[in-house]
């Protein structure tokens, strides 16, 4: 009788964590009606965010880069790219010839967790002091000409007040950093105060977003590349504008007649986005609460933790992992908390009742273990017994023995949540093309559009990526027009489209022309 009440309460239990998983797969639909409503919405909104400063949710930046790369670029250029949990400085030694770069090196950073959310000089005192070491390394096959100051594109992937291509105020901060002394000061007379501290003489020429570094890089390569999307840590989008269909711009008009545009589309949001209970309260725990709403659906920081919470609620309303709940599962937004924090802060608490017991070491171990890679590892599972599945779930949530079913229903909640994603990136795209009116065939005309992506949520994680290309390419858009419509990885573009800025808007550009 004991083993029959038990079975019955067990399958009473899936049942009810079954209900649980498919109200929120209910909830995150995207039925191609609403995909097309939100493009609209985006279309929208960019006609929005053009007109006037603060005009929509969507800032629609000038970058004040009016020309992009033509080839002609030539020489010694470093590139310093900021904007997730690493970082990366690059030289380049540019040929003066379309896609001609003579030699590349570069090194990769990570950037120590409490300087994300400590003080603005930490933070650039650190970067330059990595910057000076890797520009002692210069060696053979690097050429600077004699009497000339290296100088460097500074990639910054954050919203940025451009005053000029080379000075701007942040706005604010995203993606988990959070330090309120950089608000409102100019980054480039940050990083140059930091560079001189370091004894690093070095100008910085161009300062661009990572979106506007991967639009450079790209068109460095292909021509046709109008648009560039960045599907990473954060999401976010740029692409090239007529300059007379900006009415916010007062400046002279370019002489190109053009000028790229940063949305900053992590920051859209519409009353068409599928958003569910968890995404509410992820949002009110996060850094930045009703901030960065299509971002915390669609971006590698976020859809982790979407997951997290669904297993979380499985877990307490269902005994989806039996009677006891793992108590990892449980830490309510880890990431936001430590980083909430200052760090010397966070180290000083004891460890109190909502952290379920966790030392800060395992915080921290969550924080590197509980991001998106292990969600599309899970995903992408192909054994049969779904092995990697039950690893993951023992290593990272302390969760052992789990079934195969069990199993199975982590990889379709990793499935719904990153085919939400991957659906409403390609609604995002749409918004563009149809803004650029390049959605439909012109009569007579086959005109190729390409848009280069970059970051490691495109690159990485393939179900994303397939899903977005077959959501956009066979679903949003008629055959005809997907056939001129090229999705393109460009891998790095950032750090080599920074450098192509710094060397189109070099000091000496002048003189050398003369
Ligand atoms: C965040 C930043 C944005 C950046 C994007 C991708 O959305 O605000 O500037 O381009 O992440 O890195």
């Amino acid at each position: 009788a004991l083993i029959v009440r038990h079975r019955m309460r067990s399958s009473g239990c899936w049942a009810r964590a079954m209900a649980i998983l498919r109200e929120f797969e209910e909830k995150c639909g995207t039925p191609i009606g609403k995909l097309r409503q939100v493009a609209d919405a985006m279309t929208v909104e960019m006609h929005a965010g053009l007109a006037s400063e603060g005009g929509s949710k969507l800032k629609m930046l000038i970058s004040y880069v009016d020309n992009l790369p033509t080839g002609d670029e030539k020489g010694l250029f470093y590139a310093l790219d900021l904007g997730g949990t690493n970082f990366r400085v690059l030289r380049v030694q540019l040929g003066g010839k379309v896609g001609h770069v003579l030699k590349q090196e570069f090194v990769e950073v990570s950037i120590p967790p409490h300087l994300m959310v400590g003080t603005s000089d930490a933070l650039f005192d650190f970067i330059a002091a990595e910057l000076a070491k890797f520009v002692s390394t210069e060696g053979q096959g690097f050429h600077l000409s004699p009497g000339r100051q290296r100088e460097l594109g500074f990639t910054f992937s954050f919203p940025v007040n451009q005053l000029s291509i080379a000075s701007g105020t942040l706005m604010k901060w995203t993606k988990g950093f959070s330090i309120d002394d950089t608000i409102g000061k100019d980054v480039v007379a940050e990083l140059t105060k930091a560079m001189e501290r370091q004894g690093l003489d070095m100008r910085v020429a161009a300062l661009v977003n990572d979106t506007i570094g991967t639009l450079a890089g790209g068109i460095y390569y292909d021509n046709d590349v109008i648009a560039a999307v960045i599907l990473g840590t954060g999401t976010n989008a740029a692409y090239v504008e007529r300059a007379h269909a900006i009415p916010k711009w007062h400046g002279l008009l370019p002489k190109s007649g053009e000028m790229v545009i940063n949305m900053e589309w992590g920051n859209f949001r519409s009353s068409h986005l599928p958003l569910t209970d968890y995404d509410h309260a992820l949002d009110a725990e996060s850094l930045n609460p009703g901030e960065q709403i299509f971002e915390k659906i669609i971006s590698g920081m976020y859809l982790g933790d979407i997951v997290r919470r669904v297993l979380c609620r499985m877990a307490e309303e269902a005994a989806f992992f039996g009677d006891t709940i793992p108590p990892k599962l449980k830490v309510p937004f880890i990431l936001s908390f430590i980083l909430k924090y200052q760090w010397d802060a966070a180290v000083a608490l004891t460890v109190g009742d909502n952290m379920s017991g966790l030392s800060m070491q395992d915080g921290w171990a969550l924080i590197s273990n509980s991001r998106t890679p292990d969600m599309s590892a899970m995903h992408h599972d192909t054994s049969f017994d779904l092995r990697v599945v039950g690893k993951k779930l023992k290593d990272i949530l302390g969760i052992s023995n789990t079934s195969l079913k069990t199993r199975k229903v982590v990889v379709e909640l990793c499935d719904i949540v990153a085919t939400r994603g991957a659906r409403l990136s390609a609604a995002g795209i749409l918004g563009i093309l149809k803004k650029l009116g390049r959605d439909t065939v012109k009569e007579g005309e086959k005109q190729r559009t390409v848009i280069a992506m970059d970051g490691g949520l495109f690159e990485h994680y393939t179900e994303f990526r397939m899903c977005l290309e077959s959501t956009l390419k066979e679903e949003l858009l008629g055959e005809e027009v997907s056939e001129s419509i090229v999705i393109m990885l460009s891998n790095d573009g950032s750090g080599i489209g920074a450098a192509l800025l710094a060397a189109s808007h070099s000091q000496y550009l002048e003189v050398e022309e003369s």
